[in-house]
């Protein structure tokens, strides 16, 4: 194992749940220094003792990302204590409210974008700055969603919101992929966490029906997109910058 000085650091928002803790998990048992972000200190501080447990050093850090001085605190800390950012999951989000468009309202509307999207978007303009600083550069995945390339009825702010990731991931990676910076998406499917069991409900009919829809003939795993963030932030995908790479078990393939 690397001593603390020459692993690579990353950092995971969201990391307390789902997704993003399955990719925290996977950052330290590939080595890397592994930062976990979350607005849920108590569920912060659990991912933390399980990221602990791979052997890898790793911090919990309160933020909610769509409040520019907590993601300019965070990223403080992170330079303070390491004097580095190589990889960055931009994960955390929030599905809002169910409903037709005319039934739901301007509050959600603002919550869920300012979480999904401009909660990226801070997040990265914090992240290219350290990266900009570093010889070796950095790279980047953006959580969007299936719901990022096609139309959902009934979550049209989070369907706005994962269209927006898509189109901010595409825009920055142009703008730095002279300067050694990558940046990518990630698609998922439906995925078994929290947020999908809270979307579904507890009704066994709709989780059937959710995955009679799935080519794969299954749901996916939180693993199975950190090891496509994993992939997006090694040197094997060196030459991937731009990309919304659905992770989805050929859903949008139909
Ligand atoms: P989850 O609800 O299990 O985890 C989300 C985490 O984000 C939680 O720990 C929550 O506390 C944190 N969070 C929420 N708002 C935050 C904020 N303002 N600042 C910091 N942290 C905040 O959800 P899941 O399923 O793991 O979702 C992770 C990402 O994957 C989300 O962006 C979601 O939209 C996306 N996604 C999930 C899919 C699924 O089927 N589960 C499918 C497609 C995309």
């Amino acid at each position: 194992m690397p001593d603390q000085s020459t692993r690579k650091v990353a950092l995971v928002t969201g990391a307390a749940s789902g997704i993003g803790k399955a990719t925290a998990l996977a950052f330290a048992k590939a080595g890397y220094v592994t930062v976990i972000a979350d607005v849920d200190v108590a569920a912060g501080h659990q991912a933390l003792t399980e990221v602990e447990a791979v052997g890898s050093p790793a911090i919990f850090v309160r933020c909610d990302v769509s409040d520019p001085v907590d993601v300019a605190e965070l990223m403080e800390t992170i330079v303070q204590k390491y004097g580095r950012l190589d990889a960055a999951f931009n994960n955390a989000g929030i599905e809002g409210e169910a409903g037709e468009l005319l039934d739901s309202g301007h509050d959600n509307w603002d919550r869920v974008i300012a979480t999904n999207l401009t909660g990226v978007w801070l997040c990265m303009r914090c992240e290219i700055r350290q990266m900009l600083t570093q010889e070796s550069g950095g790279t980047i995945v953006n959580c969007s969603s299936v719901a990022g390339l096609t139309g959902f009825p009934g979550l049209s702010a989070y369907v706005a919101s994962k269209h927006g990731v898509v189109g901010l991931t595409r825009a920055a990676a142009l703008e730095y992929a002279t300067r050694k910076i990558r940046i990518n998406a990630v698609c998922p499917g439906a995925i078994v966490t929290p947020m999908l069991e809270r979307v579904m409900g507890s009704s066994e009919e709709a989780r059937q029906t959710v995955v009679s829809g799935e080519p794969i003939g299954r749901l996916g795993q939180p693993d199975e997109i950190a090891s496509a963030v994993l992939w997006l932030c090694s040197d094997g995908a060196s030459f991937t910058t731009g990309q919304a790479l659905a992770v989805d078990g050929g859903w949008t393939a139909r």
